[in-house]
């Protein structure tokens, strides 16, 4: 049974509004085109939170992009949506708000962690009493779904504004032993991790990412993203996130390429082999005195090294008529007289 994720979209009711520079209509469209084009056979879409960024008008955004879907899409609501518009929102097929929702073996169970007017989460007494009957009455495995993460992830921020009644969800997840994964969002990174005998899942955003391991707030240059889960039988879980760069995503500077290692230079009196300068030098400095004088450098010199040879073989001095051809390659720039 393959169930797909995505989280944390912060939809507006405009389509070219951004969060933390990333278009999020667009980069929505972008990981859900990927995701189904992927996984063509899932059985249902589960969004954890978030929906919209505090605007009440990008919950029809988000049926517009969803509600062609021919599966469930489950929805929990995050610190920036609004419950009660959320859930009249999408009332509609293929939306579902909250509750649980069973596929064969397993059953998905969702919670509200929204705590009004907090950043932070906590579930209340009356929730966390439907989270109680529902693990009893599922008789299969069971995934738990909430906005807010229930554990530490190692980030001073975001462990501020987590689950803040933890031990409470705990102790009833503890007190059943069919439960084999708990999913949340808001933390817009990724998280793997166990719990005993429960997986634990983070998702990243659908938009702009969070740099785990962070003390103090800080966006991440990953790109947007979704997870994948496959849910087998015997209740174990397969999952990944899936990356999606495209149109909407962050683009981290590209590192700069490192600048050409000079050649070493020769030892001390050693003679190396000559090294033509590149020849951006050479047509920006032309040719050196330096280079000219001592022979062979210069191009027109280097092609008349053959003659000065010969000459050399007939006895004329070739100092004398070096220096002299020397002199007016250097006024007349031209090249060696005919003999
Ligand atoms: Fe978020």
């Amino acid at each position: 049974m393959h169930i797909l994720q995505i989280t944390d979209p912060h939809l507006h009711g405009r389509a070219d509004r951004q969060v933390r520079g990333v278009s999020t209509d667009t980069s929505l469209r972008s990981v859900l085109g990927t995701a189904l084009a992927q996984f063509p056979d899932y059985e249902a879409l589960l969004v954890t939170g978030d929906l919209v960024q505090d605007d009440s008008g990008g919950y029809a955004r988000l049926r517009g992009i969803c509600s062609s879907l021919r599966k469930p899409v489950l929805c929990i609501p995050g610190n920036h949506d609004d419950p009660a518009t959320m859930a009249r929102e999408l009332c509609a097929q293929p939306f579902q708000v909250c509750g649980a929702r069973g596929f064969g073996a397993w059953r998905v169970v969702m919670l509200d962690s929204c705590d009004p007017g907090k950043v932070g989460g906590r579930i209340d007494a009356a929730e966390l009493a439907r989270l109680d009957e529902e693990l009893e009455r599922c008789d299969g495995h069971a995934l738990v779904c909430l906005h807010h993460h229930p554990v530490a992830m190692n980030s001073r921020w975001l462990d501020g504004i987590g689950l803040a009644n933890a031990a409470e969800f705990w102790r009833i997840i503890d007190s059943h032993a069919n439960v084999r994964g708990v999913s949340w969002g808001h933390v817009h990174q990724a998280f793997d991790g166990r719990r005993g005998g429960v997986r634990l899942f983070a998702t990243p955003s659908t938009g702009a990412q969070f740099a785990p391991g962070s003390e103090h707030f800080a966006v991440d240059g990953r790109p947007p993203a979704f997870r994948h889960y496959e849910l087998l039988p015997d209740g174990h879980i397969l999952s990944r996130v899936h990356w999606v760069a495209g149109p909407g995503a962050p683009r981290p500077a590209a590192p700069r390429p490192a600048p050409p290692r000079p050649p070493p230079p020769p030892p001390a009196g050693a003679r190396g082999p000559r090294r033509p300068p590149p020849p951006a030098r050479r047509r920006a400095e032309g040719p050196s005195r330096a280079s000219t004088a001592a022979g062979g450098r210069h191009p027109c010199l280097h092609l008349r090294e053959p003659r000065l040879l010969h000459r050399r073989e007939q006895g004329i001095q070739p100092r004398t008529r070096r220096r002299a051809s020397l002199d007016r390659t250097a006024q007349q720039r031209t090249v060696f007289p005919a003999d």
